[in-house]
Formats: structure tokens, C-alpha cells, sequence
């Protein structure tokens, strides 16, 4: 049979994949379960596209790194606008199918723990919260002893002639990124010298507020849904959320603003 739009996409396999679970069935539980699915297929996108900016940065191929930054700063934007969506779901809706979830969250999605691992925000106890060997858990294990998306900067940015100091080089691969004034100097003058890589260094910071933004965004929704409920994660919910809400994923850029 010649290949079809449906064949191609596998679409009887997709849309197969929506089941909601209350019965008699919520109308919203749908949107809530399409939504969700929507960003499961983001995140695997944008670990794609982190993966290529990985490898652009190991080999100094500088443009391949912008042309893939701007992708994935203007996927983050749609991630962010999808959350108005969700917000058409009232507390009150929500509420007629929350109890449905059990003890599901989305703090259980692995690929959202990846993204972040991928960036360099590494934190090895959220692995606890996933199930000891499912492929999400080993997924996890994997990029958490992986060198990240920042580490790979730091070896462009030595071709680059930033001298990267040694503490940063024998940092152990499942630590999180920590901002060094040595490297952030080393920025700021390329800053100013090269304005090829300026635009690249805008991009990350255009990524990485993107990142803030969707976090902000989801805390308001949870507030909006929930209020002070406790999140069927078990976490206290939006005070939980609250912690990484000013997360930098790239804070040498951060850290030289006011010098530029
Ligand atoms: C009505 C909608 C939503 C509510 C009420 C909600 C609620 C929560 C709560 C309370 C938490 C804290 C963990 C817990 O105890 O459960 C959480 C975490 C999380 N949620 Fe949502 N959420 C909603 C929509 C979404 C959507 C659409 C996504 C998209 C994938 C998402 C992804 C996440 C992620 C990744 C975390 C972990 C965040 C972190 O650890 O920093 N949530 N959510």
C-alpha cells in the first residue's frame, strides 16, 4: 500500500492514545490529557534539538548552534502560550476528575527531568520520584552521568580562547552548573568583541528566561486550579514549585549583564 499521511504519522496508533479515566467521562478530562501528551512531544523535540546544539558546540560550529537556538527559544514560547489552554479548565472542572489521577504528576515526567539534566540542571534526588527501572528512570540515570548542554559550552568556548579553569573541568558530571566569575569574564569580553556570538549568547539568555517564563506560568496555573492544595505528587504544590521558579539554566549570562 502507498504510504499516507496517516500511515506516515501512525495516526490510528496516536489518536488511540487518549483515554480518560472518569466515569461517567468529564468533558475537560480530554483537554487535560491532549495537553499533556502535547508537551511529552515537545520535550522529546527539544531534547532532540539539545542534543545537536551538544554536538555543535563540541565541534565550534558556531551558526549550526544558532540556527538551533533559535528553534528551541521559539518552541519554549509555544510551550509557554499552550499553558493558556489549560487555564480554560476551571478549579472547579478540574476538581470533577482530579481525584482520577491518584498520585500521577507531571513532577513523575521523566522527559521534563532529562531536559533538565540535558541543560545542566542536574539534581540526582529527583530520582526517586521515578520508578526504579522503567525506561524513563534509566533515560534519567543516562543524562544525569552525561556531560551536559553547558558543559559542551564550556569546551566551545575554550576554542573560542575563554581559558576554563580547572575546577570547572574536573567538575564531577552529575553536578549541577555553578556560575564561575572566570568564565563569565571570558563571556563578557567576547560580548563585546564578536557580535556573531553575541547573538548566539542573546539566544541562550531568549532560551533560558523562556525556561523562567514556562515555570512561572505553570505555578499560576497550579495556583489558579489548586490554591494551597498539596499536588498529587505529594509535594506541597505551588510552595514546592516555588523553589526553581528563578532557576537560571545558563547564569554566567546572567551573572555579566550589568557589565555590558
Ligand atoms: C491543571 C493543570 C496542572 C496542575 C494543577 C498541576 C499541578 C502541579 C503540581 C501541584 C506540581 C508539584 C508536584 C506535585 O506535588 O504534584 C506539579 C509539578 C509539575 N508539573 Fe504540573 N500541573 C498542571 C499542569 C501541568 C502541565 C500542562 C504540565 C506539562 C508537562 C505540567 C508539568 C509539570 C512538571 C514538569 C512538574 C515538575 C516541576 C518541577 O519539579 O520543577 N503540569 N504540577
Amino acid at each position: 500500500m502507498d504510504l499516507t499521511y496517516a500511515t506516515y504519522l501512525k495516526l490510528d496508533q496516536l489518536l488511540l492514545l487518549q483515554t480518560p479515566r472518569s466515569t461517567p467521562p468529564e468533558h475537560d478530562e480530554t483537554l487535560f490529557i491532549i495537553a499533556h501528551q502535547a508537551y511529552e512531544l515537545w520535550f522529546k523535540l527539544q531534547l532532540h534539538e539539545l542534543e545537536k546544539i551538544k554536538r555543535d558546540f563540541l565541534t565550534n560550529h558556531e551558526y549550526g548552534a544558532i540556527a538551533t537556538f533559535k528553534r528551541v527559544r521559539t518552541i519554549m514560547k509555544v510551550m509557554v502560550e499552550q499553558v493558556d489552554i489549560l487555564e480554560t479548565l476551571t478549579p472547579m472542572s478540574f476538581n470533577s476528575f482530579r481525584a482520577r489521577l491518584e498520585t500521577a504528576s507531571g513532577f513523575q515526567s521523566s522527559q521534563f527531568r532529562e531536559f533538565e539534566f540535558l541543560l545542566g540542571y542536574k539534581r540526582a534526588d529527583m530520582l526517586r520520584y521515578q520508578h526504579l527501572g522503567t525506561p524513563g528512570y534509566q533515560q534519567m540515570v543516562r543524562r544525569l552521568h552525561e556531560p551536559s548542554v553547558y558543559d559542551a559550552f564550556y569546551v566551545f568556548l575554550e576554542q573560542r580562547g575563554v581559558a576554563i579553569p580547572d575546577e570547572i573541568k574536573q567538575k564531577d558530571v552529575i553536578l549541577p552548573t555553578a556560575p564561575n566569575e572566570v568564565v563569565a569574564d571570558g563571556i563578557l569580553r567576547l560580548y563585546k568583541l564578536q557580535p556573531d556570538l553575541e547573538i548566539l549568547f542573546e539566544l541562550m539568555t531568549d532560551f533560558d528566561e523562556g525556561f523562567q517564563e514556562w515555570r512561572y506560568r505553570h505555578i499560576k496555573l497550579v495556583e489558579r486550579s489548586i490554591g494551597s492544595k498539596k499536588g498529587t505528587g505529594g509535594s506541597l504544590g505551588v510552595e514546592f514549585l516555588k523553589k526553581s521558579l528563578f532557576q537560571p539554566i545558563f547564569p554566567d549570562l546572567w551573572a555579566i549583564r550589568h557589565k555590558l
